[in-house]
């Protein structure tokens, strides 16, 4: 029982740390964890060719600084692992109009989980044919932005859904327009985490058509028989953060052969294969993610010999990754502002006797993965390095709530000091898309670095935009000077 710990030795349930001992040199940034363009100069991160106190500065804190070059040359190897398969970046990552446009313009397709993330990634430009929508439960409204923007495709999620798609795409056809391009989503049975899969005869959850009730081959053929209907293919996502590609394998071999059933029960031959995302990142210097070559060679195998089988031609490939993208190339930075030496007990584990509750300014509103997912991340200082002996840390925000904690167990230079900067690994998915504003706090910024420009490609949210959504406030103005901003003269990084 990791997760939202009550504090400290909590009616015993706060485990011993769980941190190995204190790497040699604690303001080291491992390759395979920060973004390409981070390095050092006289002790200093920086990012994108900026030092991060400037950031700070000019930007405020909590901040997401997001390496440009990183994120489009993470989308630019998978585009030429898969070359002849189709790349689709899952928008739920994080998704801005700038994302958008670096993606339309490198050439990737878009997955969108909502009306509004569709209609983000259209705003911005993307191309709607290079557009896949998802989603449980999709909404007329929703359906009938996807069919009058001409989308690549729906994939379809359940019966209902064919009742609501099959009217609207029927008054396309009627129009004169084009049958409405779908994929049937398809739950195969392998639930994929890291280094295992487990695969089952069936599914206790509520994406796509099982496989094994034959719900499945049920929609395939129903789309088929649909006139205002076209069947592109299949599709099947196994779950996340995933190292080993034996679960993709195994879902290949599932899905390939629902190609076959189709195949013998209407004659139709599928010529897309979706696998969808999945693909793990290291938040963790012992993280051992697969290269999307290796991925690609692997799938193209798997996919092949399945498909030699059962005598059907090889489909064209899609996959979505979405945290391999954009995940290792953004950077939150906090400053830290109350430090709490707190005892531990001996707790009979023979560790340190003390950890350092280092408060930051943000949290789980801008980022909920620790206490949602008992995730992992490091961190480092970042405004120096330190010569100090380490010390037992845990980051924790400023919410009011005592699971809420950004870096569980790691060690950081014991004269961490308030001023001082912190920046958070790997935090470019998932954390400003999940941001909420829980105790009114504002979700941060994201600015976008590259070649030593910094351009904010989301701006801060501001206490006034939230006044202006609630009934009795809208007209009240927001404190001034502004409690949400930073001061101008805030001397971000100093050490007083
Ligand atoms: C259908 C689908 N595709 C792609 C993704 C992206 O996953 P990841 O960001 O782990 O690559 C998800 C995430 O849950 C998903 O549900």
């Amino acid at each position: 029982m990791r997760a939202h710990p009550a504090g400290p030795l909590h009616g015993g349930m706060t485990p011993p740390p769980s941190v190995g001992l204190p790497p040699a040199d604690l303001g080291a940034l491992d390759p395979q964890v920060w973004p390409r363009s981070a390095h050092r100069v006289d002790g200093e991160l920086h990012l994108g060719g900026r030092p991060v106190t400037e950031l700070a500065r000019a930007h405020g804190t909590p901040l997401f600084v997001l390496d440009e070059d990183d994120f489009r040359g993470r989308a630019a190897d998978f585009a030429t692992a898969f070359t002849g398969a189709d790349v689709h970046y899952a928008s739920k990552a994080f998704l801005c109009g700038q994302v958008a446009r670096w993606l339309a313009d490198d050439g990737l397709h878009l997955d969108a989980c909502s009306g509004n993330e569709l209609a983000v990634a259209l705003a911005a430009g993307f191309p709607a044919e290079r557009i896949a929508l998802h989603g449980n439960n999709k909404s007329p409204v929703e359906l009938q932005l996807a069919v009058d923007a001409g989308i690549g495709h729906v994939v379809l999620d359940s019966f209902d859904e064919i009742d609501r798609l099959v009217p609207l795409a029927g008054a396309r056809v009627a129009a004169g327009g084009a049958p409405v391009p779908v994929l049937v989503r398809t739950t195969v049975g392998i639930e994929a985490h890291t280094h295992e899969f487990i695969a089952t005869a069936h599914e206790d959850q509520k994406f796509g058509f099982s496989l094994a009730t034959g719900d499945a081959l049920t929609a395939a053929v129903r789309v088929i028989r649909e006139p205002a209907l076209h069947l592109s293919g299949l599709h099947s996502h196994i779950g996340s953060q995933i190292f080993d590609t034996a679960g993709f394998e195994a879902a290949a071999h599932r899905v390939v052969g629902l190609m076959g059933q189709v195949h013998q029960a209407t004659g139709e031959v599928l010529g897309e294969l979706n696998l969808g995302g999945g693909f793990g990142i290291a938040y963790l210097p012992d993280d051992d993610p697969v290269a999307p070559g290796d991925v690609a060679r692997r799938l193209r195998t798997v996919v092949a010999a399945e498909c030699a089988a059962l005598d059907l031609p090889v489909p064209r490939l899609a996959v979505e990754p979405g945290r391999a993208i954009a995940g290792p190339g953004t950077v939150t930075l906090y400053e830290i502002g109350t430090i709490k030496p707190v005892r531990l007990g001996s707790g009979g584990h023979g560790g340190p006797q003390v950890r350092n509750y280092v408060s930051v300014d943000g949290g789980m509103s801008d980022n909920i993965r620790t206490a949602l997912y008992d995730a992992d991340y490091t961190c480092v200082l970042a405004n120096r390095t330190s010569d100090a002996p380490p010390a037992l840390c845990r980051v924790v925000g400023k919410h009011c709530e005592s699971g809420d904690v950004l870096v569980r167990d790691l060690w950081l230079p014991s004269d961490v000091q308030p001023g001082d900067l912190l920046a958070v690994a790997a935090t470019g998915a998932y954390c400003w898309s999940m941001a909420s504003n829980y105790n009114y706090l504002l979700k941060p910024p994201v600015v976008a670095v590259r070649d030593g420009a910094a351009t904010e490609v989301v701006r801060r949210q501001t206490l006034a935009d939230v006044f202006a959504l609630d009934a009795v406030l809208a007209n009240v103005p927001a404190p001034s000077p502004a409690i949400d901003q930073p001061a101008p003269e805030h001397p971000v990084g100093a050490r007083s």
